[in-house]
């Protein structure tokens, strides 16, 4: 039997919602889109300078040395154990009252995505969406066989108004109602946009009344370089309808892989049933002795501060140099700029002309539950160097001139 005769053969036995989604892309597959020689506003990566290499390895020399015994054995050993509490402190200091019993330890936030989604979704259940949405989530989400269903976002975040009203006419027709919704509350991935406090009290009165939870994540809330913070919206959640899901990836480095949930107790209990596996307590334990040794909010403000420079350099070039039409978020935190062409430009077929004249991007379609998108694109500011992204800029605006002019440009 050649081989892809076998592999013909085993495709019938994978799962249904394998089968259905197996064309589709790879998770991370948007990692693909380089071009060695092109400013890269693709990654949504902290710059390198900010991740703390030998305070992390610091970490691990004490972690082996102190709990000589017990750090890689399954269950780690005091370093492990106090992971939860700093958890339990961090999620204070953000007024999110919480027990160690109501907190989950996952390998980062998209783990801790996955988990909550394998704990309640069923197939064609349907799960509520910002439209656009973080693509990681929306791949783990098709992978469960659900009808997602997108609600725009403007600059406050998502439209709760036009979400209020789809779920009253939902329930009048007789249709489902969503089981969960994703939010990216504060500098959304991939609009940069912040979801206002009152509209952070209202979707807590939608999910009491049409009875569905609040899935909040949020990697980005403490990079805040401008404005004010609303509260987290499980710090306002007094009926345990929110399901918060947090990360170190954004604060210290994603390669730790240390995320995490913070939820009622009794659905705390049923993530940790479910997820099988065990937690990389040898990490975790690192993680624990790093927020220990480190003055973990000045390194917030260090990271604000890159961060800041780079989304400041970022607008400046796009008010510079974008043709009229184009329009763009204003972030004032995160790590993204969500842009909008001029109409008629198609961010994927420009991709081409932008890597030629020297900078990559990711186009909008990647981030919507269907074929939307197609004339925006998400440019992040997190990776590369402030004078990187300047030129990144001047380039993508070169390679929009051009789509804009086809016949001028072919004269060149
Ligand atoms: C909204 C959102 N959630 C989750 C993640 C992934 O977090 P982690 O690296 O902890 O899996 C990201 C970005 O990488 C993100 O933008």
């Amino acid at each position: 039997m050649s081989e892809s005769d076998r592999s013909d053969g085993v495709k019938r036995l994978f799962a249904d919602t394998v089968r259905e989604t197996m064309d589709g892309a790879a998770y991370g597959a948007w990692r693909t889109i380089t071009a060695p020689e092109a400013v890269s506003l693709v990654f949504g990566f902290p710059y390198p300078d900010a991740l703390p290499n030998e305070a992390i390895g610091d970490a691990f020399d004490v972690v082996l040395e102190t709990d000589h015994e017990d750090a890689l054995q399954y269950a780690g050993g005091d370093y492990a154990d106090a992971i939860t509490n700093t958890v339990v402190e961090q999620s204070r200091s953000r007024g999110i009252e919480c027990t160690a019993e109501e907190v989950h330890l996952t390998n980062g936030a998209t783990h801790a995505i996955d988990t909550v989604a394998q704990t309640f979704l069923d197939p064609d259940d349907t799960i509520a969406v910002e439209a656009p949405s973080f693509m990681g989530a929306l791949r783990l989400f098709r992978n469960y066989g659900v009808d997602i269903e997108g609600y725009e976002l403007d600059e406050n975040g998502l439209d709760v108004d036009a979400f209020a009203a789809d779920l009253a006419a939902r329930e009048a027709a007789d249709e489902p109602l969503p089981k969960l919704l994703y939010t990216v509350p504060d500098f959304q991935n991939p609009t940069g946009v912040t979801l206002s406090a009152d509209r952070r009290d209202r979707l807590l009165e939608l999910a009491e009344t049409y009875d569905f939870l609040i899935v909040e994540d949020d990697p980005y809330g403490q990079l805040r370089f401008d404005g004010s913070t609303p509260p987290p919206i499980k710090s306002l959640d007094d009926t345990g309808r929110v399901i918060r899901i947090d990360t170190f990836s954004k604060t210290i480095a994603p390669g730790i892989r240390t995320g995490w949930v913070v939820a009622d107790e009794a659905i705390v209990r049923e993530l940790e049933r479910i997820n099988a596996g065990g937690e990389n307590v040898l990490t975790l334990g690192a993680v624990a002795r790093y927020c220990e040794a480190v003055d973990f909010e000045a390194g917030i403000d260090e990271l604000c501060a890159g961060y800041r420079k780079r989304r400041d350099r970022m607008l400046d070039a796009l008010d510079e140099r974008m043709p009229p039409g184009a329009s763009w978020s204003e972030p004032e935190g995160g790590f993204f700029v969500w842009l909008e062409f001029p109409d008629g430009i198609d961010a994927e077929e420009l991709l081409p002309t932008a890597a030629e004249e020297g900078v990559t991007f990711l186009p909008g379609t990647y981030f919507y539950h269907d074929d939307a998108g197609s004339n925006q694109a998400r440019l992040s500011f997190s990776y590369a160097t402030p004078d990187e992204i300047e030129d990144g800029i001047a380039a993508l605006a070169r390679a929009t001139h051009k789509a804009m002019s086809p016949v001028e440009a072919s004269d060149d």
